[in-house]
């Protein structure tokens, strides 16, 4: 993902909402995107409304890649074990399952008006249900490749709140994009758990690995993820 990605994306919060939306830097390599994007940009792309819902499809205006098309399968397949050694996406999602990566593309004023994201996903073929508990966004191209395309999120949540994406105005927006179930479905106790293990990380920067305190606090993370976890 380029360095500016948080460029990408805008919010419209409302007065005391917590929306955690985080940016994972560099999932990866600038050489592996080029590739990415040689063969994407080789691909046949498909009208995006093949896979919209009844009311989605009236504000849907985008490509896609053939879900089961053996490019999107292995790229998609790279993407999630790539997501499963990342020490970051790991904490803040606490993944049990990963929706198959699409891939989108967004050009010559293409858009997706508001909409929100089916709750529960079926994936057909794997005879999967995953719940929306979250969506990830990665972005394929720079953000000085395109104009407009910005994400625009309203309201509390995450995958369930009313979301868009803008018409792109020059170039094009190319992304691929996932849902996650998590371990833990409920947004504030899943928040309580990424904060407590991100200063459990930096405390433990500064202290020895025995340290009373930081093994108690490492007590409390698990227990608490015990609690919490459905798997
Ligand atoms: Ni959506």
């Amino acid at each position: 993902m380029p360095d500016n990605a948080r460029h990408h994306v805008r919010r419209t919060l409302h007065t005391g909402d917590r929306l955690m939306l985080l940016v994972i830097d560099k999932l990866l390599s600038s050489e592996e995107v080029a590739q990415y994007r040689a063969e994407l940009d080789a691909a046949p792309w498909i009208d995006g409304l093949a896979t919209a819902g009844t009311l989605s499809a009236a504000v849907k205006d985008n490509e896609q890649l053939d879900e089961l098309s053996p490019l999107a399968i292995r790229l998609g397949n790279e993407i999630v074990r790539r997501l499963g050694t990342n020490p970051l996406f790991i904490a803040a999602a606490l993944p049990e399952r990963i929706y198959p990566p699409k891939f989108n593309r967004y050009a010559g004023g293409g858009h997706y008006g508001a909409h929100v994201d089916s709750a529960i996903m079926r994936v057909a073929d794997a005879n999967l249900t995953i719940r929306t508990d979250l969506s990830a966004t990665l972005f394929l191209c720079d953000p000085d490749e395109y104009d407009g395309g910005e994400l625009t999120i309203e309201g509390e949540y995450g995958a369930s709140s009313l979301h868009m994406v803008t018409p792109v105005t020059r170039g094009a927006r190319v992304c691929a994009f996932l849902w996650v179930q998590s371990m833990v479905r409920d947004e504030g106790k899943r928040t309580l758990l990424f904060d407590l293990d991100q200063s459990i990380q930096a405390l433990s920067g500064g202290l020895a690995k025995d340290d009373p305190n930081l093994l108690q606090l490492t007590g409390v993370y698990h227990n608490l993820l015990r609690r919490w976890a459905v798997v």
